[in-house]
C-alpha cells in the first residue's frame, strides 16, 4: 500500500485499536477524533483530535489532506436511543466530497441486514433472541448502509458486517464472503479491514468475513 493518511473513527475501540496499530507500524500516517485521547499511546505518525461523533465538529478540518476513511465506532447504549453513527456519516460523506476522498470503510455487524438484503434464519434468531440488547446498534449501521447504497454510490464504500467474539491472539485469515460468516477476534477483522481497503472488487459491498 502506498503511504496513506488514514482518517480512523474508533480508534479506541477494540477493532479500532489494532488497525491503527497495524496502520502506523506500516508506515502509514492516522488521524483519530477519539473522547479520550489518553486511550492512545503517542506516536509521531498518530494525530489526535478530542471529540465526540456526536459533538458539531468540523467535519471539513477532519478530512482534508485524508486519503482514506475507516469506521469502526459502536456505541450501544447511544445508538438504542438514536442512530448517531448514520447522522455523522451523514455529514461526513458530503466533506469528503468537498475533499476529493473517495474510499470509505464502515464496519458494521454480522447480524446488520445488508440494504435491500435479508439475514438468514439463524442470524435472524441470534439477533431477536441472545444479541437482543444490541439492537440498536443493528438499526444504525442498518441505515448507514441504506444511505451509503442510495445516495453515496459516487465514493468507494465498502461495509465489513463482522463477526467479533474475542480479544485474543489471531485465529487466521479472514476472507470476503457473501455466506459465510466467522466469529473472529478483532485481531483478525482489523487486519481484513486493512486489506479489504485494497481490494477493488469489495467496493459497494456489505459482505461477511470468514475464515479461509
Ligand atoms: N464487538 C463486537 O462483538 C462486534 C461484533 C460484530 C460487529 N461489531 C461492529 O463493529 C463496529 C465496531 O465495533 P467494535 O466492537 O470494534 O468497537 P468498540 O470496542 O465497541 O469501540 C467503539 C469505538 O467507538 C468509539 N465511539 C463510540 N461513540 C463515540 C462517539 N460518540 N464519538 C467518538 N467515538 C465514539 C469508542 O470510543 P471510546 O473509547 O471513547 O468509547 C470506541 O473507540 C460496530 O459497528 C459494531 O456493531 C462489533
Amino acid at each position: 500500500m502506498q503511504p496513506t493518511i488514514f482518517l480512523v473513527l474508533g480508534a479506541t475501540g477494540g477493532t479500532g485499536r489494532h488497525f491503527t496499530a497495524r496502520a502506523l507500524a506500516d508506515g502509514h500516517r492516522v488521524r483519530a477524533l477519539v473522547r479520550t485521547p489518553g486511550k492512545l499511546a503517542p506516536h509521531d505518525r498518530l494525530d489526535i483530535l478530542q471529540g465526540s461523533i456526536t459533538d458539531p465538529i468540523d467535519v471539513d478540518a477532519l478530512v482534508t489532506g485524508v486519503d482514506q476513511v475507516v469506521v469502526m465506532l459502536g456505541d450501544k447504549q447511544a445508538q438504542q436511543q438514536a442512530t448517531i453513527n448514520t447522522a455523522f456519516v451523514r455529514r461526513l460523506v458530503p466533506a469528503m466530497r468537498r475533499h476529493g476522498v473517495k474510499r470509505f470503510l464502515y464496519q458494521a455487524g454480522g447480524l446488520s441486514r445488508p440494504y435491500g438484503g435479508r439475514l438468514s434464519l439463524p442470524l435472524w434468531i441470534i439477533r431477536n433472541t441472545l444479541a437482543r440488547s444490541f439492537i440498536g446498534q443493528h438499526r444504525d449501521n442498518e441505515a448507514v448502509m441504506a444511505y451509503l447504497a442510495t445516495e453515496a454510490s459516487d465514493l468507494n464504500w465498502m461495509v465489513h458486517r463482522a463477526g467479533i467474539f474475542s480479544d485474543g491472539s489471531s485465529k487466521g485469515v479472514l476472507r470476503r464472503s457473501a455466506t459465510k460468516f466467522s466469529v473472529a477476534t478483532f485481531r483478525d477483522c482489523a487486519d481484513y479491514n486493512y486489506r479489504l481497503l485494497d481490494d477493488a472488487a469489495a467496493v459497494h459491498t456489505a459482505d461477511f468475513s470468514a475464515y479461509s
